[in-house]
């Protein structure tokens, strides 16, 4: 049984408005992406990794690899127009003998060995995926512009990270269709997969902004 892990780095990352896209910005001494590249390269759950980078930066995401000494990675593609596409581009490296494949934002550097064994192991028992995720602690509410429409029930709702875990061929399918989601579970929920839900980590915070990357270089 292998397992594939997909880095999705290929953002542009505007909203940090630094002069490179967002795996490139400095955490601690190296690019972004190195951190989550490493983590996963330590992994024993994880076989190989193929990077999505920002187009143009194939190159020195492959640098980056072998300066850090990742020496799971085994391709490097231009991602695409959206996340979904990246993905997709990225999957097409993994071979079709992969049973699982691990999905993850080097957008999200601080990725734990625990929460990788946790998304992967419900694999086991017949999901089609597996999502971390954190109970939601504010009020949510549905709204229209500045109207609010209505409240929803946050006991009914969690907030959901990466890694993401997915038998290859169910993620293969749902990926085939074209579509689009702002995670890869979107597109296998709703290819009519059962993905199912575990206990994600605080420190797998997105970083989004300048205060996201203090945040995270604070916890390194
Ligand atoms: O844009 P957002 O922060 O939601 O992106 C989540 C992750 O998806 C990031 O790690 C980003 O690099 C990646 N991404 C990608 N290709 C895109 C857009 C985003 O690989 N076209």
């Amino acid at each position: 049984m292998s397992t594939w892990a997909i880095l999705a780095a290929a953002g542009s990352g505007e909203r940090l408005g630094a002069d490179r896209p967002k795996a490139f910005v400095a955490l601690g001494e190296l690019p972004l992406l190195a951190t989550s590249m490493e983590r996963l390269d330590e992994s024993d759950w994880i076989d190989a990794i193929v990077v999505a980078a920002p187009p143009g930066w194939e190159e020195p995401s492959i640098l980056l690899a072998e300066e850090i000494g990742a020496g799971k990675v085994s391709a490097v593609v231009p991602g695409g127009a959206t996340r979904a596409e990246s993905v997709r581009l990225a999957l097409a490296e993994v071979p079709d003998d992969a049973v699982a494949v691990l999905v993850h934002d080097a957008a999200r550097p601080l990725v734990g060995d625990e929460v990788v064994g946790r998304v992967l192991t419900p694999l086991a028992e017949g999901w089609d995926g597996v999502v971390p995720a954190l109970a939601v602690a504010d009020t949510v509410k549905r709204v229209d512009g500045d109207l609010v429409l209505e409240t929803l029930d946050r006991g009914d709702l969690v907030a959901v990270q990466t890694p993401q875990a997915f038998l290859a061929d169910t993620l293969r399918r749902a990926l085939a269709g074209g579509g689009d989601a702002t995670d890869c579970a979107g597109l296998v929920e709703a290819a009519g997969g059962r993905v199912r839900w575990v206990e994600g980590d605080p420190r797998l915070l997105k970083v989004t902004t300048k205060a996201d990357l203090e945040r995270v270089s604070a916890w390194l």
